[in-house]
């Protein structure tokens, strides 16, 4: 039988990866009603039945047994400094007069000295000129790399792995001059410097090539003691653990610029990378705000729901993005000992905002919104208000205080409506 003639389902068990994610995309279930009934594990009641009913003691016993669960069954967990030693940043080249004068940007090259093997990552950091004190910066990977994020053609292009595209001017696997700007509209670099912030970016696959065998010549590898031959076992992290990391890093470089309130961190990140920034943020307290665009499942959407993108196609397409215990929740959401609206939970005290876009139904908003609701228990301890609403509000109508949610018009991206919202709720809470 040619494999023209094999029925559907038969050539979307024959697909992997992205591709598979694309075809389930046609297939899922996008209906309310044929949600299975479900019950949310306990926001506040520990492994041992205890009720948590203190800020004290939601810092002090519910979230370090919550960042256990995430680490064992979610994301695994991300290795101790004394695993990669010392980090070292170097200022590669500094360009005052960037974007038309109205910024300095500077490229700064993280790198392990101890783990030598790992080619490091380039940070890119756009800080506003004519400020009077240190900026405020909001800190998130790209997609494309640091040439796909600037619209300035002296950015220089990324030279490692990249996913195909032919839209994006990839080439076997590799940027070319074509691939510029292609990730620009997602940021408005003017509005943001405009604004008086500071934006800091670096490529995701400057971590870890974004495919199933993508670790091997990533820094998971490097830093495990078998190298590429290592086995993955239940509890390691994963690449949205690695990718996570770097975001850590480059707060700790923030610390040493005196350009940047380090203070003053905000946390952003889109869709697969949007699961990336909510991990980096659950787990940094240095970022005050924490913002999740389009993250979807894996990310804010209660996983239990079962609509759009489920457990069972994540973890089938993406295995590598999670520890390998999440993948035997496939099917069997409701053994799992933690939801979503926990790893929302675990930024309390800190902002959170939680975007949507009305037709990213893969991403369900409804269950975006839902774990933010579901997460204010814990913001409640602090004496901290969530949305205000219970219902899903209107299209293009934000809601909330600490923890804050729109669903915008249109479809899976980041837009400048989006930012407009971010750029409010970071300079309202990062003070
Ligand atoms: C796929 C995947 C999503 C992910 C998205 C992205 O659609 O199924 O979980 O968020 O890719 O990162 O673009």
């Amino acid at each position: 039988m040619s494999r023209t003639t094999l029925p559907i389902f038969m050539i979307t068990a024959l697909l992997v990866g992205e591709d598979f994610a694309e075809a389930q995309q046609k297939t899922a279930n996008y209906d309310e009603s044929k949600i299975p009934r479900y019950t949310l594990p306990e926001l506040l009641k520990t492994q041992v039945g205890k009720t948590i009913s203190t800020a004290e003691a939601w810092a002090n016993t519910r979230r370090p047994e919550l960042l256990a669960l995430f680490e064992q069954h979610v994301f695994g967990k991300t290795p101790t400094a004394a695993t990669w030693g010392k980090v070292d940043f170097k200022v590669t080249q500094v360009k005052n007069d960037a974007l038309n004068g109205k910024a300095t940007r500077k490229f700064i090259h993280i790198s392990l000295p101890e783990h030598p093997t790992w080619q490091g990552m380039e940070v890119m950091l756009y800080i506003p000129n004519g400020l009077s004190q240190p900026a405020p910066c909001f800190v998130g990977p790209s997609f494309g790399g640091n040439h796909a994020v600037s619209t300035e053609k002296d950015v220089p292009l990324s030279t490692r792995w990249m996913r195909a595209s032919k839209e994006k001017g990839v080439v076997d696997s590799r940027a070319t001059e074509d691939s510029r700007a292609n990730e620009a509209s997602r940021w408005p670099l003017e509005m943001i410097i405009a604004q008086g912030c500071a934006v800091a970016t670096y490529y995701y696959g400057d971590i870890e090539p974004d495919h199933t065998d993508g670790w091997k010549e990533g820094l998971r590898a490097v830093l495990s003691k078998d190298g590429a031959a290592a086995e993955w076992k239940d509890g390691q992290w994963g690449a949205i653990g690695a990718w996570a990391w770097g975001l850590s890093r480059i707060a700790d470089y923030l610390e040493t610029d005196a350009d940047v309130n380090a203070k003053h961190l905000a946390v952003i990140g889109h869709s697969r990378l949007g699961k990336t920034s909510l991990w980096a943020g659950a787990q940094d307290q240095r970022f005050g705000v924490v913002i999740s665009n389009n993250s979807g499942e894996g990310g804010a959407a209660i996983m239990r729901r079962n609509i759009g993108e489920t457990t069972a196609i994540i973890t089938k397409a993406f295995p590598h993005w999670f520890t390998k215990t999440y993948t035997s929740y496939s099917n069997n959401d409701a053994a799992c000992p933690i939801d979503h609206h926990m790893l929302i939970a675990l930024a309390a005290p800190r902002a959170i905002y939680i975007a949507s876009a009305v037709e990213d139904t893969w991403a369900d908003p409804k269950g975006e919104f839902l774990s933010g609701l579901h997460a204010e228990p814990a913001y409640t301890l602090f004496g901290k208000k969530g949305y205000g609403i219970s219902e899903q509000p209107a299209i293009d109508s934000p809601v909330g205080d600490s923890i804050a949610y729109h669903v915008r018009t249109g479809k899976h991206d980041v837009t400048s409506y989006d930012w407009e919202q971010y750029l409010k709720f970071a300079k309202k809470h990062l003070k």
